[in-house]
């Protein structure tokens, strides 16, 4: 039996400038935040840095037609800041033509193209001056983006601008275990608004100089449950993480407004102070589309747990109790059906916004064989968060395609080359791709529109 997808469903797998790319220090690019971040000892659990990566940089012309022969009908990609304005400053036309020799060759090969603006890869010479916790950065990224809608806005027809505000500011600003590891509440919300602002300034951006572009933002979504939803202070925790994770990206950007309970949530961290009455209707541009990121659950009790910075600002004392249930590699429960609630959640409460997955995957031990590898966890993850968006779809949700994370195995940022996502395996050593089963399998489904059995 197989389950039918929408015609014109998109298949697509994912990956990200820094976590692919290598080639650090060419043609031009200069530093990150993540360059400089991983030269600090014992950030990166393996302590090993983005270079050389799956040298996408030098060999993206064999991934391309590695993605042809899965039949993917798109690649989301993302587009290095410190290549296209090394240090945050001029266009470096280098890092601009790199990009378009990507695009082009996705084009050749009938595969749509799909950048994200923001990946993470803040030019460190920005941080330097404030980083996202300073408000002339969203206008420094907006030039950036302009310069590469103006370069590339003739063959990119979709565009996002921020991938997973919420890691950039809080796992970044306030509990310091992303680039660029600062420990400062007070920072992160600052920067989460100037993200969002950046986002609204890029989307003027990219409107002015393309008026048909379709512009969007991707958000990881995980749905908050309380341990016990009988218990008031459990039921709060969760509350005040959703509105954190969640609500103050979704409620500015779809609702013109932060909500209430969060601007009283941030009010120690002088959230308000930052916030100017005209930015809401920049953050608030209608969009096209909204990128899902999903991976999990949270499940969240009031118990005193968390020590030392977290990234849930204003949320003291929680605790993650442990359920019984199958982990990936990441520890991260697997739980399918929490996509297909985070699917109806965006549905019913902010309506009419056609919806893509950008990421959805999972990390295991690959076990290579000379007959290959049989990564039969991998595709089944995948079957089930595909299950289970599909029957989003039967409940009317109006959900447009769907990214694998990832297209290759890569630098899982602070776990560094150790996790593997990918459905090709790359040996670092030799940079040979190897198509797992999941990619053989997320072929099938991707050719014939339809899900099928994992074999
Ligand atoms: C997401 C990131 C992506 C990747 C996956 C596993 O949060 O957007 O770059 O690392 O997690």
């Amino acid at each position: 039996m197989s389950i039918v997808f929408p015609q014109g469903f998109l298949w697509g797998a994912a990956t990200a400038a820094f976590q692919v790319e290598g080639a650090t220090d060419v043609d031009g690019r200069t530093d990150s935040i993540w360059d400089t971040f991983c030269r600090v000892p014992g950030k990166v659990v393996d302590g090993h840095t983005g270079e050389p990566g799956a040298d996408h940089y030098r060999r993206f012309e064999q991934d391309v037609r590695l993605m042809a022969d899965l039949g993917l009908g798109a690649y989301r990609f993302s587009i290095a800041w410190p290549r296209v304005r090394p240090d945050g400053g001029a266009v470096n036309q280098a890092g601009l033509d790199f990009y378009k020799r990507l695009v082009d060759t996705l084009l050749q090969y009938g595969i749509e193209p799909w950048p994200t603006l923001y990946h993470w890869d803040l030019p460190q010479k920005l941080e330097d001056t404030g980083g996202w916790a300073a408000r002339d950065t969203p206008y420094r990224f907006a030039d950036y983006a302009a310069s590469v809608v103006e370069a590339l806005g003739d063959r990119v027809a979709t565009w996002t601008t921020m991938n997973e505000p919420w890691c950039s500011a809080f796992l970044g600003y306030a509990a310091g275990l992303h680039a660029p590891g600062r420990t400062d509440p007070v920072a992160a919300a600052a920067a989460a608004h100037h993200l969002l602002l950046g986002h609204g300034l890029a989307t003027q951006a990219i409107r002015a100089a393309q008026p048909r572009a379709r512009v969007g933002i991707t958000l990881n979504m995980y749905p908050v449950i309380p341990a016990n939803p009988q218990d008031p202070d459990d039921v709060d925790v969760a509350r005040r993480i959703d509105g954190i994770q969640q609500r103050i990206f979704l409620d500015p950007l779809l609702r013109r407004r932060y909500p209430n309970d969060l601007l009283v949530d941030l009010e120690p961290f002088g959230f308000t102070g930052v916030i100017r009455a005209a930015d809401m209707d920049i953050i608030s541009a209608p969009i096209d589309l909204l990128g899902v990121n999903y991976y999990s659950e949270y499940y969240v009790s009031s118990a005193p747990g968390v020590t030392g910075p977290s990234p849930w600002v204003g949320v003291s004392q929680l605790s993650f109790p442990r359920r019984d249930m199958p982990r990936t590699d990441m520890d991260w429960e697997v739980r399918p059906e929490g996509l297909r609630s985070v699917l109806m959640r965006l549905h019913l409460e902010y309506p009419r916004l056609p919806l893509y997955i950008t990421e959805n995957g999972a990390a295991y031990q690959d076990v290579v064989s000379p007959d290959g590898i049989e990564d039969h966890d991998r595709a089944a993850y995948l079957a089930s968060h595909l299950w289970s968006a599909h029957s989003a779809i039967e409940a009317g949700v109006d959900l447009r395609g769907y990214f694998c994370w990832s297209l290759l195995d890569n630098f899982e940022w602070a776990e560094g080359y150790a996790k593997r996502f990918g459905i090709v395996h790359v040996d670092y050593e030799t940079q040979v791709r190897t198509p797992k089963l999941s990619a053989r399998w997320f072929a099938r489904v991707a050719r014939g529109n339809a899900l099928v059995a994992v074999s």
